[in-house]
């Protein structure tokens, strides 16, 4: 089973990031996948993201697409009367429109393969060793005058740590309503599942907004199931491919293309985009 894996189009940040899709959509079709996965970070327009979502529909691509929200999707403006978690409902709706599953709504299975999925959130366990923030510091979520925008624009119903906690409970309940169904778990998420797989600078602000990459208790329930062998995940801009003990961690994220030009566009999606095989269970 052949499966690839984008994340963070950031289609609203540049001319660039949105013009990379049809490249991306031609790599997606050579690749010739089973399984395309898009990890979240797409826009937090909303028609802008039925558009994007409308892009890979038309282009009828033969695999299955799954999806999960990033933190920048579920974003709602200050005039708009909905919380984030009411987005993501909108949300799972325009996947529907598109042929994309939602993993936030039930795990994919095919072939004895099982796919378990969520946005993930933060809690702050991703603080950095060096520098002594409170808890209360983390909340604040702005420092040395930057400020980060989930602030201004996640509006979940619970603070910080309970959103990262009721997510993880999700992620751990889809694997063990799969469980004894399939020879293999493949985990998708859009915030980081392994402190592993952050990188410090030793730096302020940057290690101070470390903390919102995501939540060790991911990675727990990824490493608590021998079945998981794959933790697939977006949010860090950096490309991620190791292991962590058992488990292949990748991250493959467009980022931000305000220095690509528009010529390298097709070579960058051809890069940026990873492909992996899992063999066929029997
Ligand atoms: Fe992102
Ligand atoms: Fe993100």
């Amino acid at each position: 089973m052949k499966i690839g894996l984008i994340s963070d189009l950031h289609t609203d940040a540049t001319e660039a990031n949105k013009a990379i899709v049809p490249f991306l959509i031609d790599a997606i079709k050579a690749a010739e996948l089973d399984i395309f996965i898009l990890a979240g970070d797409v826009t937090p327009k909303l028609s802008e993201f039925y558009e994007v979502l409308g892009e890979f529909a038309d282009a009828d691509l033969a695999c299955q697409k799954l999806f999960v929200p990033g933190n920048h999707d579920i974003w709602v403006g200050k005039k708009a009367n909905m919380t984030s978690e009411q987005k993501c409902g909108v949300l799972s709706e325009i996947c529907q429109d598109h042929g994309f599953h939602s993993l936030m709504d039930t795990p994919y299975v095919v072939d004895k393969i099982g796919f378990c999925g969520t946005i993930g959130w933060y809690d702050y366990t991703y603080a950095s060793d060096k520098y002594h923030f409170t808890t209360e510091q983390y909340a604040e979520k702005q420092l040395m005058k930057s400020v980060w925008s989930d602030k201004l624009y996640a509006k979940w119903s619970d603070i910080d740590e309970n959103i990262a906690h009721r997510f993880e409970k999700e992620l751990e309940q889809q694997i063990h309503s799969i469980k004894n169904t399939v020879q293999r778990i493949v985990v998708v998420t859009h915030h980081v599942p392994f402190r592993e797989c952050i990188r410090y600078r030793e730096e302020l602000p940057w290690d101070y907004f470390s903390a919102f990459m995501g939540s060790e208790g991911l990675g727990r329930i990824c490493l608590q199931e021998p079945l998981v062998s794959h933790a697939l995940f977006g949010h860090t801009h950096n490309v991620v491919n190791q292991r962590v003990d058992n488990v292949r961690t990748i991250c493959a994220p467009i980022g931000y293309l305000q220095e690509t030009p528009l010529e390298k566009l097709r070579a960058f999606a051809e890069q940026r985009f990873t492909c992996f095989s899992l063999p066929n269970e029997s």
